[in-house]
């Protein structure tokens, strides 16, 4: 049985006159599961409805073990021939700066193992940015333009990191970000490192869709799995909203929802 629960609240920011007003209210939707299969069937049904309800889907996407077994669902489905992707087009959130495709650490890599090599995506409508372009800034612009001219993103998926990052916007980044080269924490090289032989090999830099790209998508959905990030998940639903906890950004999204594991 899945748990609703919602968090109307509003917040104030002050201004440079110390004047306090109120930015906007927002409503982050929580969904509470059991495990990561019933998180990751949650999530298939939201990809569904959207697929379901689009001629042409823009999907946002992510990497990392969260939405993993959701696109295993995915696939099963296409294998079923309930959906195709034929017509779907889609962006992923970032890309280590370096790597290539044919790279097993690469997110392009994941994305063809996890999902695109395995429905009938056409190479085309595949959007990730190419962290080996000789020039990473115009890769960037260029990244942001083919978001403008496919967009809006109906449905952007999201994993968080330890320390409340979205794609590799780490602490600090501007909620204004658009599509920037971000230099990696220390602390989210280590975490990332047990998808590498060893920390030597996780790349310092990343290219990602900045928070304001992020922010634009019609709806998000956040996946959050595990005790271990337990605190930082109450910091995003029920902290401030600040640039130190990329994540908390949601509270501001007028449809963003959160499945999680725990209890929040
Ligand atoms: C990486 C990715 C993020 C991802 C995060 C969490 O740093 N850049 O997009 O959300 O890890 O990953 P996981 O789902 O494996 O915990």
């Amino acid at each position: 049985m899945l748990k609703i629960q919602e968090f109307s609240k509003c917040y104030f920011v002050k201004n440079y006159w110390d004047f306090l007003l109120v930015a906007e209210c927002g409503m982050m939707k929580i969904i509470k599961v059991k495990d990561n299969e019933e998180l990751s069937l949650k999530a298939l049904e939201i990809v569904l409805d959207v697929m379901n309800s689009h001629e042409t889907p823009v999907l946002g996407l992510a990497t990392g073990s969260s939405p993993q077994l959701m696109y295993r669902y995915l696939v099963d489905k296409y294998r079923q021939k309930e959906i195709s992707f034929a017509n779907t087009i889609t962006f992923n959130l970032d890309e280590y700066v370096g790597l290539s495709p044919e790279n097993a650490f690469s997110y392009h890599y994941y994305m063809n193992e996890n999902l695109f090599d395995k429905v009938d995506m056409a190479e085309d409508n595949i959007h990730i940015p190419n962290g080996l372009a000789e020039n990473l800034k115009m890769e960037c612009n260029r990244f942001e333009a083919e978001i403008k001219k496919h967009g809006p993103i109906h449905l952007q998926i999201l994993g968080v990191g330890l320390n409340g990052h979205i794609g590799f916007n780490e602490p600090g980044t501007s909620f204004e970000s658009r599509t920037h080269i971000a230099t990696l924490e220390e602390s989210t090289r280590q975490a990332n490192s047990r998808f590498f032989s060893s920390i030597d090999e996780v790349p310092k830099e990343a290219l990602t869709m900045g928070i304001g790209t992020i922010m634009e998508a019609e709806q998000i959905v956040l996946l959050v799995q595990g005790e271990h990030k337990k605190a930082i998940l109450h910091e995003i639903v029920h902290g401030e909203v600040s640039e130190q906890v990329p994540a908390s950004v949601l509270q501001l999204h007028p449809n963003a929802l959160v499945i999680t594991d725990l209890d929040v």
